[in-house]
């Protein structure tokens, strides 16, 4: 449709109509065969209602899809075809790693080719709009929806946010293939106090701007369609009415105008916010949310009341036609009007689902994924020094490689660790054996959630069987972590330690072999400190499809691991928050200093930006071209880095500046660029970053964007754990 043609149909439309398209009511309005029934038929809306929503959410399977848009069609007073929109957050039916995991690539490219893969396959499968990424920043690994996140730091974010968006977004949503991205959850949701999901969050306005944001406006900037506001509050005010968030800076500051909708039952769980005359005010919680810049109400059906409020003047019509034009206009950009269908057929989703092009970027992106966070003697990769292997654990067997988090169409049977070694590698004589359950009585609360991956019963005996076949073999390589559905919504942590029936397990088995090789399955970063003292230690999160094919290949040295951390391992719990790019204190001599006097670092156990490979490297000075540079030009930092080992190996070398001259304080540390560099065994590599003004920008005292001039360190370097006084300065003259 041309622009005259939608705005026409907008002043065609009764309000009711109008407020009907921002109306998305859950899937369970429609039964299994896409027929009107569940809630219209419990009289909680009309099927008339229903008709003049203008979208729905988690709607699976070709044939409902398709029904559900021909009635829709057929129905509606304007024959308006319905959005379809979806968690499908790390794949259709070929399944991804957890975005934390595959944050530790550093590779935008290959996150855009995993999500290119995303939008083919959602899109012959009938979606619209897929909602995420989830650009959270986060400092506290308690909360379980870490595991959506790309860690702690911002530059990073923006970065993955963006090559998410461009991958799902493809050349635009008038390209069947593609899907919109909905940006979420807007904003600052990962500061949930204690990591407690759903939490208060207390943010200056500073750190939101300087560290919350920059997630979220990578992949606005990348040209997302949609943005969801989170459930959260700042500073009192929760992020449904929060027009300084929505309406300032999204749509003002950013100049964004694509479509804002809620969290699922946002609008009525302002209700627990306390945010309403009454605590059942549906009008006023509706009222303030569209004035906020809420166009869409995701569940809940409290916008209808704004045509009364519109009578009693409360409201201008104006916000719900711009609001609707929006939600027209986004099915427009994706051609909707002319071909509701899209690309959705069982022919392209026979042809493109789990196809071998699409696993083998899911193999290459799970390889990258992972993080050697430890490897003393070379204990890995397992060659024929390694001697006689035996392989134990809970997950050894375990066949669901996507741990579950927001995998709602294929949770995958993709082969266990087990099967894929013996498929690689038949006629060996390895040994495996369980070891003990994912959980014991210690972790099964009265709740009994959880309780499927206990068995207190043969807890004794599984040990002991692990402990004798320990004491026989020359290398142990023990699978242990969370179980599945351990992270995620609702799924925060107050211990993350691995289980403690496992870690009795550790104990025991690492007592009789030394030579114990950890592989560490999670969706949050774990306090790893009671398992540290093993050989070696590999985090393979949870990686979807392809995951043991990734391990496996790791673990043989068939491939090198590449990965590093993107968010702190603390060394306990009571250190968090704990993350590389904090502020300085002038406090740091004892004892007048900021360290715990009990003898605990506030190091973590593994920082930012660490991760090992199968070789060893030298990392020369840092070089700058020049001293000094004026805002118009850009200085050249390089540094030589040598592969000293006999292994090729993919190096992220990472550049980090600070900000010494500044109006207000900033970070010792700062993460500025980054770049995945291969180097070949015996071999030398000069690696070079452009440094420009842009990147010595930061939010002033006066709140404004901009540098000052002065002086700056920067350092070339393979992690965040580097001192501050290897850093060497460089200066902005203005
Ligand atoms: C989550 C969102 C999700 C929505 C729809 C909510 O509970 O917070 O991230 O997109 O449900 O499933």
């Amino acid at each position: 449709m041309t622009e005259k043609e939608l705005r026409a149909l907008l002043d065609s439309m009764t309000i009711e109509e109008k407020l009907g398209e921002l109306w998305q009511p859950q899937q369970l309005v429609y039964d299994k065969d896409g027929v009107l029934t569940g809630a219209a038929d419990t009289n909680t809306y009309t099927p008339e209602e229903i008709y003049r929503s203008g979208s729905t959410l988690n709607l699976f399977g070709i044939d409902r899809i398709r029904k559900v848009q021909e009635e829709h069609i057929k129905n509606n007073p304007h024959h308006i075809p319905l959005l379809f929109m979806g968690d499908i957050c790390r794949g259709f039916s070929t399944i991804f790693p957890i975005t934390l995991g595959y944050s530790c690539s550093f590779d935008l490219e290959l996150i855009k080719k995993a999500y290119r893969v995303v939008a083919k396959e959602s899109a012959a499968s009938g979606f619209h709009i897929t909602f995420y990424p989830a650009m959270d920043l986060v400092r506290d690994p308690r909360w379980g929806r870490v595991v959506e996140s790309a860690g702690e730091d911002p530059y990073l974010a923006s970065k993955i946010c963006a090559a998410m968006v461009e991958g799902l977004q493809g050349d635009g949503l008038d390209k069947p293939d593609t899907i919109g991205a909905c940006v979420k959850h807007f904003a600052g949701y990962g500061g949930a106090e204690g990591g407690r999901d759903y939490n208060t969050v207390e943010l200056s306005e500073r750190t939101l701007r300087q560290y919350y944001l920059p997630g979220y406006k990578g992949g606005i900037d990348a040209g997302a369609s949609m943005v969801m506001t989170s459930y959260n509050a700042i500073g009192g005010v929760p992020s449904n009415c929060n027009k300084h968030l929505v309406r300032d800076i999204l749509r003002g500051e950013w100049g964004w105008d694509g479509v804002v909708i809620t969290d699922l039952w946002a609008t009525s769980s302002m209700t627990s916010h306390r945010i309403g005359d009454d605590i059942n005010d549906e009008k006023y919680q509706a009222e303030v949310s569209l004035e906020a810049g809420i166009d869409i109400e995701m569940g809940s059906c409290q916008f209808r009341w704004l045509a009364d409020s519109i009578k009693e003047g409360k409201i201008d019509e104006k916000l719900v036609d711009e609001a609707c034009y929006r939600v027209l206009k986004l099915k427009n950009d994706l051609g909707l009007f002319e071909n509701p269908f899209r690309e959705m057929s069982e022919e392209n989703a026979e042809k493109l689902l789990k196809c071998d092009e699409h696993l083998d970027i899911a193999k290459k992106l799970s390889t990258e994924s992972c993080v050697l966070l430890k490897n003393e003697d070379n204990a890995l990769p397992l060659t024929e020094k390694s001697g006689k292997i035996a392989f134990i654990g809970p997950f050894v067997d375990l066949s669901t490689t996507s741990g579950g988090a927001w995998v709602l169409t294929n949770d995958d049977e993709s082969g266990s660790l087990h099967n894929v070694v013996n498929k690689h590698y038949p006629g060996n004589d390895f040994i495996f054996a369980k070891g003990c359950s994912g959980l014991g009585r210690e972790q099964v609360r009265e709740s009994k959630r959880f309780s499927q991956y206990s068995d207190e019963q043969n807890r004794e005996k599984d040990i002991s069987e692990a402990v004798n076949i320990a004491k026989k073999v020359d290398t142990v390589v023990l699978a242990l972590g969370e179980c599945p559905g351990m992270f995620g919504e609702a799924k925060s942590r107050a211990n993350i330690r691995i289980p403690d029936v496992q870690l009795e397990l550790y104990r025991r088995v690492r007592a009789v072999n030394e030579n114990v090789i950890v592989l560490v399955f999670n969706g949050r970063p774990l306090d790893l400190s009671e398992i540290n003292d093993a050989k070696a230690i590999l985090d393979v999160w949870y990686l979807g499809t392809m995951m043991s094919e990734a391990v496996t290949n790791l673990i043989f040295g068939k491939e090198s691991p590449s990965g590093k951390l993107t968010m702190s391992f603390p060394s306990f719990v009571g250190q968090i928050p704990v993350y590389y790019n904090k502020l300085p204190t002038d406090h740091r001599k004892e004892p007048y200093w900021s360290e715990y006097i009990d003898d605990s670092s506030s190091n973590p156990l593994y920082p930012f930006g660490h991760g090992l490979n199968y070789t060893t490297l030298k990392y020369g000075k840092t070089v700058f071209s020049k001293e000094r540079f004026t805002p118009d030009e850009t200085i050249t930092a390089s540094v030589e880095i040598t592969n000293t080992g006999d292994r090729d190996c993919c190096e992220i070398v990472q550049l980090y500046i600070r900000d010494f001259r500044a109006t207000v304080s900033r970070p010792i540390k700062e993460l500025k660029g980054f770049k995945r560099v291969d180097i070949k065994a015996g071999e030398t590599v000069t690696v070079q970053f452009e440094i420009n003004e842009e990147m010595l920008r930061y939010f002033n005292i006066d709140m404004e964007y901009v540098s000052d001039a002065g002086r700056f360190d920067a350092i070339i370097a393979t992690s965040s754990a580097f001192e501050e006084d290897e850093m060497l300065p460089f200066y902005l003259d203005k």
